[in-house]
């Protein structure tokens, strides 16, 4: 059995798809098999783990409405042992097709029952909708990647009354895994401030690891590489390692 992760926060460039891109490829150089779930239209990780998005024959959401098999949609990548289920801007149409599909919260659980990973991410769009709920459903934890930045905690109570809601009803199982801080910057207070805000609501649920603001880690993406194969000694490099350690601890 796998275990499944989803990486959600309902805001936009929060660091989800950094996160999952290079926890899971920390986690495939540790030696585990590894499967990421791209599940945003924007198809970021898709991209930014090399695969050409527009030249995609399947993507997950045949996957989800044309009963594609899963196993044949999922495409290796540069990395032994890291897998990826590949999005693009098809999936901006599920939200309205899952509409009056049966069982609408299912289906991505459904497409992933039978698939034999150590860990299976799932990389969430910036939205509570249908799609973020399907991903909620299929996930034994979950991870919150937190930009250190003014307005980082808004939002947060209304994701977590929708986990709380999945929790009641579609998935008694899901968990928090931990919330992490990204793009932090040691230079203003403000990065400071958001952490121990966090540590105040989460308590032991933040991860030690903060993800620092490091230009290696955005240039990666655009060579459709993970931060191990693009620097591995960059401060972002270092940091996703160690984070991926205190995931290990806690899984
Ligand atoms: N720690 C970081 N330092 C610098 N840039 C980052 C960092 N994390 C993410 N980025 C960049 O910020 C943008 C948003 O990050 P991304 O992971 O795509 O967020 P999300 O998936 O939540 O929308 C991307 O351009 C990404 O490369
Ligand atoms: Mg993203």
């Amino acid at each position: 059995m796998s275990q499944v992760i989803a990486v959600l926060n309902q805001k936009g460039g929060v660091g989800k798809t950094t996160s999952a891109v290079n926890v899971a490829a920390y986690l495939a150089k540790e030696g585990k098999s590894v499967l990421i779930v791209d599940f945003d239209p924007q198809g970021n990780a898709t991209s930014g783990l090399g695969i050409d998005k527009h030249s995609l024959e399947s993507t997950i959401y045949d996957v989800l409405f044309d009963n594609a098999n899963t196993e044949a949609v999922i495409k290796e990548t540069s990395i032994a042992g890291l897998y990826i289920l590949p999005a693009n801007a098809s999936l901006a149409n599920a939200e309205v097709h899952l509409v009056d599909q049966l069982q609408r919260e299912l289906k991505l659980k459904k497409a992933l029952q039978n698939l034999n990973y150590d860990f299976i991410l799932i990389d969430c769009p910036p939205a509570l909708g249908l799609l973020t709920v399907n991903a909620l459903a299929a996930s034994d934890l979950l991870l919150i990647p937190v930009q250190a930045e003014y307005y980082a905690l808004e939002g947060l109570s209304q994701l977590l009354s929708v986990v709380q809601q999945v929790k009641q009803g579609l998935n008694t199982n899901l968990e928090l895994l931990g919330v992490v801080v990204t793009m932090y910057d040691s230079r203003t207070s403000l990065s400071d401030q958001v952490y121990k805000e966090l540590t105040r609501y989460f308590e032991d649920k933040v991860f030690k690891t903060i993800i620092p603001r490091n230009v290696r880690l955005a240039e990666a993406p655009s060579h459709g590489k993970s931060i191990v194969e693009h620097d591995k000694w960059s401060k972002g490099a270092r940091a996703y390692k160690q984070l991926t350690k205190e995931v290990l601890k806690r899984v």
